[in-house]
């Protein structure tokens, strides 16, 4: 593709100026400053937001193009082989996520260090010039020796085994020796951003993981989004709690949205979520709810303080609010079945889709990010973004996750992501999960199959010998 037509393509004649144009985001800085966990947190919540973002670690390039790692002095300044591997490899990588962008991707993020003004006029020439794209630089520069050496044994650690694959089976002191000397390598030739040869270039200077920001000439929305995600972001260990209303009367009676009280198993499980929270002994816990009445009292045994969220309310199913499925199927089998067809851009009539959804849940991420142990007590769409974002899961997917009733979600950060973890109360509740259509539709051709074919067959699948009384197929849905 030309220059030209690509101008086109972003919708402006004037290729620099162009508001749409896909973007680099390049990581700069020193080994273990967070550049992965940067590059792989913002890619996630890029992707949440709907905009289509790939990160690419040179780290990984170099790897698969090289024997394995022996030790620092690969990376020393005066290793003439070395850097030309390096700059082939990473050409590599920015080459994979030129191609990316040009194949419908959005944003590419360029995970490597690119420490100094060469290799950073490289990414220009490439990114900028050849291909017309949008360029932003995210630097961490960290001088706290606290954080450098929290950061060097996070990155080269989990918990007690060395997990980095420079260093995989290695003696964690020796690794963590050889690792401070590739540190020193690099620093000799490093460039922080700010000199009055990159002062035309926009990007973002994060200082001591968040203590201070120097941001310069921001380039459109996108960029702006970028910078105000990561301004907002933390490292502090914490912990959020996820978990849907106890069980609502309408639940019993499988109806959508609406505004019910909790049936009494729903009392029970307000009553067992209190003692779970006293028993977890957490710090400064922070409760939020939706504005609905279940949600709210669900809360009531909880001794911590409460805030109530309206853009925490359960997704608002217009002309179907308070049917049940087979309700709206029967009156507007049409809609049914468009819903089923594409669940996350499906619009209620009159109501909202799971992407409207996570819109207006945008601003409780950002402020979740900013906070430390806080539990949300929501709805089981509104829980299927939420965890979405934390799980790192597509919008094909998500509307489809499980969150049951009367179970509590541990989201603990580690590494580069976040453990999940499923605790159910033992308070029994109806389901509220409707299948993908496609799992029915398998369903239901295995069920024919056992029919048509032989029993034998379904006992291989299985294991389980139907009765017959009943046709016995667990889950078998109907038709
Ligand atoms: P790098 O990719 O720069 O070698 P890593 O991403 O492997 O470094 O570093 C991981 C550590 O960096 C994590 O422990 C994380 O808590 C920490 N970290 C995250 N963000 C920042 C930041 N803005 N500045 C410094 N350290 C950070
Ligand atoms: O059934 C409970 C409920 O929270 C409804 O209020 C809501 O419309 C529904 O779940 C969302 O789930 P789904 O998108 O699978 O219909
Ligand atoms: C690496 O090889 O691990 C790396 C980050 O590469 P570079 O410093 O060349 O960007």
């Amino acid at each position: 593709m030309t220059n030209h037509s690509k101008c086109l393509r972003w919708g402006t004649a004037s290729c620099p100026h162009v508001v749409r144009a896909p973007t680099v985001i390049s990581m700069v800085g020193l080994p273990a400053r967070g550049k992965t966990y940067i590059a792989k947190k913002l890619t996630r919540y890029l992707n949440w937001i709907g905009v289509t973002t790939k990160a690419f670690n040179v780290g990984e390039y170099r790897r698969a193009a090289t024997d394995s790692y022996k030790n620092h002095n690969f990376f020393r300044a005066d290793n003439k082989e070395a850097q030309e591997l390096r700059t082939r490899v990473a050409l590599m990588a920015v080459d994979d996520a030129c191609k990316f962008l040009s194949t419908g991707g959005e944003v590419a993020v360029i995970d490597a260090t690119n420490t100094t003004m060469d290799r950073r006029r490289l990414l220009v020439d490439i990114c900028t010039v050849k291909y017309q794209f949008k360029l932003f630089f995210v630097e961490s520069i960290c001088d706290d020796p606290n954080i450098i050496q929290g950061n060097i044994l996070a990155s080269i650690l989990s918990e007690v085994k060395v997990c980095s694959p420079d260093y995989v089976g290695q003696d964690k002191n020796e690794a963590v020796k050889d690792f401070l000397q590739r540190i020193e390598h690099y620093r000799q030739t490093y460039e922080p951003m700010g000199s009055p040869a990159e002062r035309d270039m926009s990007y973002i200077q994060i200082f001591n993981q968040g203590e201070r920001f120097i941001v310069n000439k921001l380039a459109g929305h996108l960029q702006s989004r970028v910078v105000y995600y990561l301004m907002n972001i933390h490292v502090l260990p914490r912990t959020i709690y996820l978990t849907r209303h106890g069980e609502s009367k309408m639940n019993q009676d499988g109806r959508i949205g609406g505004d019910s009280d909790l049936s009494e198993r729903g009392w029970q499980y307000a009553e067992a979520l209190g003692k779970f929270v006293e028993e977890e002994n957490i710090q400064e816990l922070k409760v939020w709810t939706s504005e609905l009445k279940r949600t709210i009292q669900t809360a009531r045994y909880i001794s911590a303080p409460k805030e109530h969220w309206k853009a925490l309310n359960e997704i608002d199913a217009g002309v179907c609010e308070g049917m049940t499925y087979e309700e709206i199927q029967e009156k507007y089998p049409e809609e049914f079945a468009l819903r089923d067809q594409d669940k996350f851009h499906y619009r209620y009539p009159s109501g909202e889709s799971y992407q409207d959804l996570v819109a207006r849940l945008e601003p409780v991420i950002l402020e979740l990010e900013r906070q430390e142990n806080v539990m949300v007590i929501c709805h089981q769409a509104v829980a299927r973004c939420l965890l979405a974002y934390f799980q790192d899961k597509s919008a094909a997917d998500l509307p489809y996750l499980k969150v049951p009733l009367h179970t509590v979600i541990k989201l603990t950060p580690v590494a580069y992501g976040c453990r999940v973890e499923f605790l159910a109360l033992n308070i029994p509740a109806v389901n509220t999960h409707r299948e993908k259509p496609e799992e029915q539709i398998v369903k239901r051709e295995l069920y024919r199959e056992f029919h048509d074919c032989s029993l034998k067959k379904w006992q291989l699948t299985y294991s389980t010998k139907p009765s017959k009384a009943s046709c016995g197929l667990p889950g078998l849905p109907p038709r």
